[in-house]
């Protein structure tokens, strides 16, 4: 495995890359990215992951200065993935002085995530078509479990005619549920315990088989509101491409997902019902 910080060695080094799969990440690596890391090297053969904790995608009051970093543990779990090539460049390497380029791709990034963190899918936009155009690869894997990033990088690709294919992985949770997540390492044990709250709401709703998007809503709510130290922030029921809030299921079934405080922690989560 080759780790290496700058632009110029990922382009020579993926002149001898006839197929590559690339898995982008901000580091503090769990089992979901190895997943995505398995997945990139059975399909592709080789596979390159980057970590960079980009800081374009973190607003003033967010948590940008204390985002979990680990970098010796993560390379140390690539290389048992059999990772070929690991990118962990500066901010100056991607955001050299004079950097002023934005990425807005409109109508998906607006609602959910993007209305309670403005500019967030602007970093990220830009920061994912960097590494496209940096990488080239032939696949980009990224994990469900932020469903609208998804929406978002698929969008990116196929509104600028990128030349390369999203794959999208099922999120990995932990045993009782909890999605796997960089930020749940900022949970006590006591607050871990009750985090299980988000993929409970989620499922109660999937399971009740109501077709009625404003009964679901109704019912993740007030699951939520049964955790008192759960503060919700916002639940959907939306279509799963363009992100608008449905009254119905209809045939192209929706996309379920919420935001919650659990004390000072923000979590994610959503499931997709057929
Ligand atoms: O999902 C993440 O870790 C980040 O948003 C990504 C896609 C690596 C862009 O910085």
């Amino acid at each position: 495995m080759r780790v290496i910080s700058t632009i110029a060695e990922v382009r020579a080094a993926r002149m001898a890359m006839p197929m590559l799969g690339l898995v982008p990440t901000m580091g503090f690596l769990h089992p979901g990215h190895l997943s995505l890391v398995k997945r990139a090297k059975s399909e592709c053969g080789l596979v390159a992951a980057s970590i960079f904790v980009n800081p374009t995608q973190f607003g003033p009051n967010e948590d940008f200065g204390r985002y979990p970093r680990a970098r010796e543990r993560d390379l140390a779990l690539l290389e048992a993935e059999d990772c070929d090539l690991v990118f962990t460049p500066d901010v100056t390497e991607i955001y050299p002085a004079g950097f002023d380029a934005r990425i807005d791709i409109g109508g998906v990034t607006e609602g959910l995530e993007g209305a309670v963190r403005p500019g967030h899918f602007t970093g990220v936009a830009t920061v994912v078509a960097k590494l496209f155009n940096i990488f080239q690869p032939t696949r980009a894997y990224f994990g469900q479990k932020d469903a609208q990033q998804c929406a978002v990088i698929r969008k990116l690709v196929r509104d600028l005619d990128m030349p390369l294919e999203v794959v999208v992985c099922e999120t990995v949770r932990e045993v009782d549920g909890l999605a796997m997540s960089s930020r749940n390492a900022y949970l006590s044990p006591a607050e871990r315990a009750k985090a299980t709250i988000l993929i409970r709401a989620l499922r109660a709703a999937a399971a009740s088989g109501d077709r009625d998007a404003e009964a679901l809503r109704r019912l993740m709510r007030d699951t939520i509101h049964t955790e008192p130290l759960a503060q919700l922030d916002y639940v959907s029921v939306a279509d799963p491409d363009t992100l608008e809030e449905l009254n119905h299921l209809g045939e192209g079934g929706a996309l379920l997902s919420l935001a919650v405080r659990v004390s000072g922690t923000r979590l994610i989560d959503n499931l997709i019902i057929p």
